[in-house]
């Protein structure tokens, strides 16, 4: 059984002090220009401070027409540099690994917000989407490479790649969404191919040390789960990213698809072998309990998202009682602020269900999310 604080190493970069991640949590508290406000800078410093091993920023726009929520950081320009600079030192000065999740929202990014139609893999009609061109494919990549070129500059340790939830890596993944006729769309190796184009970039563009993950969700945005499986299997197998990063929404879930049932959900990624690249799980883990059976099931590490948000110091609270038990949610407003929170954070999660006290909620996860 691997205790939740033995540290963890990595074929690059760093080591994690324990197995804790904070997971990237959009938040809508930086400036609308994509510049890291004082308040964003406040709510991930303090999970740095209160112990988690990794602290990974909220998703962070590469361009522009990337950007899917108000008030989300970006890092598309140079003028992110001296915020992302200042956060990332902080988060270092607390011995936490330090990361950037780069994100494109693609047909989610809504069009009141980035004054354009929205760009994806193929139209949309749903979403308003147009398809991009071949070349707007190719400045995406650059973006994506200039990004974690701007994280490095910045000081952080490593980048994330957003390839879940049904943003711009899932949509050219997801054979449901990709129509196109180039090398982008029609088999899994095209689909793919955006991915593993960026990854290729980073390496080329990053210093030898410069850590790299990807993160996947496998269901839901027309994801087929042995497909998943298969680029899952060829990340880690070719030992191309440091981490892989599966995000479910619940880790101990069976499959939706009717074809690949008899086993969890997670269980069809900690069989893959994956050599010198570590695996971690995001969904529902609340209690001390469930990040150990994550552990048990055969996870490198856990990602705590919901849990981080009503308790900063998590890790710090269990390594000193090893019989801490979080605060039930919903919770009150008072406490959000005592734990970091500004009222623009607060007033978000006042929309997501069961989170903030005397509040309904509407969001569930990412199917309602921006929709
Ligand atoms: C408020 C909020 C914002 C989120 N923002 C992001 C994000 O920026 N990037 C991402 O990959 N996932 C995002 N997620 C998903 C979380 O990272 C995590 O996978 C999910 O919340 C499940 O973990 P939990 O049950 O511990 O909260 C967000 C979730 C919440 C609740």
């Amino acid at each position: 059984m691997t205790s939740l604080f033995s540290p963890l190493t990595f074929n690059r970069g760093p080591a994690m002090k324990n197995r804790f991640m904070l997971a990237p949590l959009t938040n809508q508290q930086s400036h609308e220009d994509g510049v890291c406000s004082e308040e964003e800078f406040k709510w991930l410093t303090k999970r740095a401070e209160g112990g988690f091993g990794l602290t990974m920023t909220s998703a962070a726009h590469v361009q522009a027409e990337g950007k899917g929520f108000p008030g989300q950081m970006g890092i598309f320009s140079d003028d992110h540099l001296p915020g992302l600079t200042r956060l990332a030192k902080a988060i270092k000065a607390n011995d936490s690994v330090s990361i950037v999740q780069l994100y494109h929202g693609g047909m989610r990014a809504p069009k009141e917000l980035i004054g354009m139609q929205p760009l994806s893999a193929s139209d949309n009609e749903k979403w308003g989407a147009r398809a991009m061109t071949t070349a707007e494919v190719g400045a995406m990549i650059e973006a994506f490479i200039r990004g974690a070129q701007r994280a490095e500059q910045a000081g952080f340790d490593g980048v994330e790649l957003h390839g879940a939830h049904g943003y711009i890596l899932a949509q050219f993944l997801s054979p449901e969404i990709n129509q196109r006729t180039d090398k982008f769309g029609g088999s899994l190796a095209n689909r793919q191919r955006l991915i593993f184009d960026i990854l290729e970039g980073i390496r080329k563009g990053c210093g030898s040390n410069f850590m790299v993950g990807v993160r996947l969700s496998p269901e839901r945005f027309g994801m087929k789960l042995p497909e998943v499986v298969q680029v899952a299997d060829q990340l880690m197998r070719e030992e191309l990213i440091e981490f892989l990063d599966m995000s479910m929404w619940d880790v101990f879930k069976m499959p939706e698809d009717g074809v690949s049932q008899g086993k969890t959900l997670l269980s069809h990624f900690t069989e893959l072998d994956r050599k010198g690249c570590r695996l971690g799980v995001a969904g529902k883990l609340k209690t001390p309990a469930e990040c150990q059976r994550a552990m048990d099931a055969g996870v490198d590490w856990v990602m705590l998202g919901r849990a981080a948000i009503v308790h900063h110091d998590y890790p710090k609270l269990l390594q000193a009682n090893d019989k801490f038990m979080p605060l039930e949610t919903p919770v009150s407003p008072e406490h959000l602020r005592a734990e970091g929170l500004s009222d623009t954070f607060i007033e978000y999660m006042k929309l997501w269900k069961g989170f903030v006290k005397d509040n309904d909620g509407v969001i569930d996860n990412e199917l309602i999310l921006n929709s």
